[in-house]
């Protein structure tokens, strides 16, 4: 496994793969990994001979009063995470290298409409930040294919907007959210939560789970699901930002008939920012 931090490394690599008619895989994340992002190498892996992971906090989807200084940085462990699923090569940049011109001059990548709602409505100029450097990235890379979380369910549906709308010849694989045994979906920002809080994050699954059922068996007053289920959060003391049912593909208002939904759920629990989603198939 190779790990690189500069462009010029980085085309090297490359080179010698393009040169063999290898196809690039690439894994975006902020490191600190957990089992959510080693199962998207796995996937990456069926899909390209080579298999690039990219660890880079970048600092422009952090609001200023968010988590960028705070959020843990170790690339060391991630390093003997990642060498064991033999990932070809880490990619680890400097933050010129990813921002030739500096923030102040760089380029920005925006998405309009689907970024308005939901996370992108309470951390502003979040989608912009990761448009921007999965952009970025891309262009580094240049990869055949990308594998994001599920997890994550509006970056996923951003991230697609934007290869599609750009016609950046990559494909776009989702993969399904890992959880923790009790269903807390895992990550990086589970490890702000107390002894309690941890103990009570799994209601967070729970009540996806429930609502999911109640959609299977028929029910469509999605307003009364919402605020009931938001209801049980704030009981079980979750400080909840959104709860709500939506159309999988686009996020819009559901009418009865739609019978691919989401259930996107956010909502502050002590330290920890947390958000899980689950797509209902009717
Ligand atoms: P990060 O939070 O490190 O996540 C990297 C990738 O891992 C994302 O595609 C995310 O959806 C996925 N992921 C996180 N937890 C997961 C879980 N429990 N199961 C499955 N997949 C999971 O998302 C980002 O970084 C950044 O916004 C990034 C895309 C790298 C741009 O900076």
């Amino acid at each position: 496994m190779i790990v690189v931090h500069t462009k010029q490394e980085l085309d090297e690599q490359l080179l010698d793969w393009r040169r063999n008619g290898d196809h690039v895989a690439l894994v975006a994340t902020m490191g600190n990994l957990h089992q959510g992002h080693v199962s998207l190498v796995e996937l990456a892996r069926e899909h390209a001979e080579r298999v690039v992971v990219s660890v880079f906090v970048n600092p422009t989807q952090f609001g200023e009063d968010e988590d960028f200084e705070d959020y843990p940085r170790t690339l060391e462990k991630d390093k003997r995470r990642l060498k064991a699923v033999a990932v070809d090569l880490i990619f680890a940049p400097h933050l010129e290298t990813v921002y030739p011109f500096g923030l102040e001059d760089a380029t920005t990548v925006s998405v309009p409409r689907i970024t308005e709602n939901f996370c992108g409505a309470s951390r502003p100029g979040h989608f912009d930040g990761v448009t921007t450097v999965v952009a970025r990235l891309f262009a580094l890379v240049q990869p055949d294919i990308a594998v994001f979380g599920q997890k994550d369910y509006q970056q996923q549906l951003v991230i697609r907007h934007m290869s599609l709308d750009l016609n950046l010849p990559i494909s776009i694989i989702t993969a399904e959210t890992v959880r923790e045994d009790d269903g807390l979906a895992m990550s990086s920002r589970n490890q702000y939560l107390s002894a309690e809080e941890r103990s009570i994050a799994p209601r967070l699954h729970e009540v996806l789970v429930k609502i999911g059922d109640q959609l299977q068996s028929g029910r469509r007053n999605f307003a009364e699901l919402e605020s009931e289920s938001t209801e049980k959060l704030t009981a079980a003391g979750f400080d909840v930002d959104y709860l709500s049912i939506r159309r999988a593909q686009n996020l819009q208002l559901p009418d009865r008939d739609c019978d691919e939904l989401v259930v996107l759920v956010a909502a502050q629990l002590g330290a920890a920012r947390l958000i899980d989603n689950i797509v209902v198939t009717i």
